[in-house]
């Protein structure tokens, strides 16, 4: 029986770059949660870094493929994935902020609040992981030919390190 493409190769590979991510933003969390803010804002910096360079690969070779291929024409047009980096970005600043100021302040109150706020974006982040797994990657796994994934896969945000 065919492998449905959402079970591709291609697809479980750049769903493993998000596992990776969010393995990061536990670290993030967990240092938060020992009140080792300089830590947590540390394993913040390192989380974004990662997050702008995955975003940059896809807006930049992954999401110009997926419009050629008329992914505008699916129920998850390129805006959707636009905007929501955009909100994404957004709320990780945020967090930079606040957890530097943390740092500082060490406040019980800011601390609950921050947590409150990440949780928005672990919801945020959750939508978003749905949509390319269920439509951007297995709708890219269908159409683009074997070199072109290969050439996706061999960006470097999946270079780790
Ligand atoms: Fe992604
Ligand atoms: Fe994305």
């Amino acid at each position: 029986m065919r492998t449905p493409p959402s079970e591709s190769s291609f697809v479980v590979s750049m769903m493993a770059l998000h596992a990776e991510l969010d393995a990061r933003f536990f670290a993030h969390q967990r240092a938060l949660l020992d009140r080792d803010f300089g830590g947590a804002a540390a394993a913040l910096a390192d989380y974004r870094e990662r997050l702008w360079r995955h975003i940059a690969d896809e807006e930049e070779h992954v999401l110009p493929r997926y419009e050629a291929l008329g992914g505008e024409t699916t129920d998850a047009p390129v805006r959707l994935f636009l905007g929501e980096h955009g909100n994404l970005r957004k709320f990780v600043d945020e967090f930079t902020r606040s957890t530097a100021a943390l740092a500082h302040t060490a406040d019980d109150r800011a601390l609950l609040a921050l947590l409150d706020r990440e949780a928005v974006f672990k919801n945020l982040l959750l939508h978003h992981d749905l949509r390319e797994r269920n439509a951007l990657y297995p709708f890219l796994a269908e159409r683009l030919p074997a070199a072109e994934q290969a050439a996706v896969l061999a960006l470097r945000s999946w270079a780790g390190g």
